[in-house]
Order: structure tokens, then sequence, then C-alpha cells
């Protein structure tokens, strides 16, 4: 779903996946969906596995995404199922969206079973601006995933609709 937000809302720029795992989203994504990818993992064993594949123009990380401080910005953030595992969620979205060029995107991926994915989902929607929300449901399981698109500063009024 990130991906194609990716692909659909703000191809072609400089990438930053934070809680980038295994670099799965890097997997999907097509070249020209993005200029330079970075993604930061406070796992080594997960870096280890996304550098085995690791296409031109990225880097991987291994670092405690609430200490480290990136380098150059960025036109998309990525926080892709990590926010909730983190102490201060939206402090630490706040201070990587500091790294986002004027217009930059924002999105993010939470388990709605994850321990407080609703308070933190409130809070990056008032600091942020909202662009699109989409839920996918395991109708089975009864769990679902909530994937935000969000502008970060300098975008503009949010749209108010006809
Ligand atoms: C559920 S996995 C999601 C991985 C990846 N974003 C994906 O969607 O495939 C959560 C990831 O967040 C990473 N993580 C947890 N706390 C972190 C932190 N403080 N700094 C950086 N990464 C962290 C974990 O190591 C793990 O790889």
């Amino acid at each position: 779903m990130l991906a194609g937000y990716i692909c659909h809302l703000q191809p072609g720029g400089a990438v930053l996946d934070v809680g980038c795992g295994q670099g799965i989203l890097l997997r999907r994504l097509p070249e020209p969906a993005y200029s330079s990818y970075v993604g930061i993992d406070v796992s080594p064993s997960a870096i280890a596995t996304a550098q085995e594949r690791q296409p031109g123009n990225s880097t991987f990380v291994a670092a405690d995404c609430e200490v480290y401080v990136p380098s150059g910005n960025f036109d998309v953030l990525v926080f892709n199922e990590v926010l909730c595992c983190l102490r201060e969620p939206l402090l630490t979205a706040e201070r990587y969206a500091r790294s986002l060029n004027p217009g930059g995107l924002l999105l993010v991926s939470l388990c709605t079973a994850a321990r407080g994915s609703a308070t933190v989902l409130w809070q990056l929607k008032r600091a942020f601006t909202p662009v699109d929300e989409v839920r996918i449901t395991h109708a089975g399981r009864n769990v679902s995933w909530v994937c935000a698109a969000l502008r970060g500063p300098g975008a503009g009024p949010p749209a108010t609709g006809a």
C-alpha cells in the first residue's frame, strides 16, 4: 500500500524508510519511483538481510531511529508498522519531518491492534495535513491496518471539498 502511495502521490524523490526491517518496501518499489532510498532499522540482522539485495542509490543503516539524525532532505518519509514500537512516536515523526522537503509526504501504516495506534494516528492527523487514508481489514482475524498519507510542512491548507 505504501509503495503505491509513493508511486502515485510522490514519485521520483528521495525516500527515508524508518524501521525498514529487511527492506521489503524497497523491493516493492520500481526504480523510477525514487531517486534515492535510505532505510534505517535498529536490528543489525534485518539490515544485513536488506543489504543482500540492494539496488543502486540505496543505503541501509543499523540505528535506533529515536537517536539517529538523518543527513540530507527527503521527499517521502515512511513509518511502516514501526511507530507503535517507539517510546515517543509523535516526537519522532515530527523530528524526522524537519528533514522533509516542502510539500513532502509522510506515509504511515499502523496495525489497529497495536497498543496506542489510535492515539498515534489521531496525533499525526493533527500535526500534519491528511491527504489520504485506507483501512484494510482481515475479516477472518478481525484485524485492521490503517495506511495514511499526510503532507509535511509547506503543504498548504487541507482540501475542504466543493
Ligand atoms: C513490524 S516491523 C516492520 C518492518 C518494515 N517496516 C516492514 O514493513 O516490512 C517493525 C520494525 O521496526 C524496527 N524497529 C523497532 N524499534 C525501532 C527503533 N527504535 N529504531 C529503528 N527501528 C526500529 C524493528 O527492528 C522492525 O524491523
